[in-house]
């Protein structure tokens, strides 16, 4: 279904100012967030920025899994369900810090893709443009003044938790992004320069 054009709305706080590289540079991982839950219609513009992705032959393959309340405390029951499955006995503190992890942030996305086939190049195509979304995810959540964290761990490999989410067998999880009003200074982090990492063929 086509998504109709509309003028995008930006909440107080929203950095409605800074240009795309701006947002690229200071984006963070922010792992610490206030406990208050963000609008729903802000939630809601992050994912429209999302699903701008690319995606190789328009397959859109991504799915959304939106939670909050007490729907995180039943992602930590999955998630602990799974650890037991695996394991077989768990050291019960650990299980009980494993429960509480859906509780950082106030909302939590799942992200999985489902691959229009099995075929393994098909495959890396679609979850390249699963992280695509992601990205854009982050960087539409950022420009509107939230702080977000994706997240994977074992958790995002579990049977359990891709069931729980609803996702058949054969989509990929590829992660959790908390989501939340920042708490705290972004964490400082650096890069290497791209002329490190960086051919140029060609080129006079
Ligand atoms: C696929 C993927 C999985 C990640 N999983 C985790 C995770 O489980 N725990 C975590 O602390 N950070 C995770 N991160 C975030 C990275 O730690 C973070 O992007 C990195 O430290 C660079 O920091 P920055 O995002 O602020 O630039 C993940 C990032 C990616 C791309």
């Amino acid at each position: 279904m086509a998504i109709p054009a509309r003028a995008i709305e930006l909440p107080d706080g929203a950095r409605g100012g800074a240009t795309v590289l701006e947002l690229l540079r200071t984006r963070r991982s922010m792992p610490r967030v206030q406990p208050a839950c963000p609008p729903r219609e802000v939630i809601e513009q992050v994912l429209e920025a999302a699903v701008w992705a690319p995606n190789h032959h328009l397959t859109e393959p991504w799915r959304f899994i939106v939670l909050t309340g007490e729907a995180r405390r039943e992602l930590g029951e999955a998630m602990a369900r799974g650890k037991l499955a695996r394991e077989g006995t768990v050291d019960p503190p650990k299980l009980d810090a494993l429960r509480r992890k859906p509780l950082r942030a106030p909302v939590i996305v799942a992200v999985g893709v489902i691959p229009a086939s099995r075929e393994p190049e098909v495959e890396i195509e679609e979850i390249c443009a699963g992280a695509a979304a992601i990205q854009n995810l982050l960087l539409a959540a950022h420009g509107l003044g939230l702080a977000a964290m994706w997240r994977t761990g074992e958790a995002a490999f579990d049977p359990e938790v891709k069931a729980f989410l609803g996702l058949p067998p054969a989509a990929h999880l590829l992660g959790f992004v908390y989501l939340g009003y920042p708490a705290g200074e972004p964490p400082r982090r650096t890069r290497r320069p791209a002329a490190e990492v960086t051919t140029w063929l060609g080129w006079a």
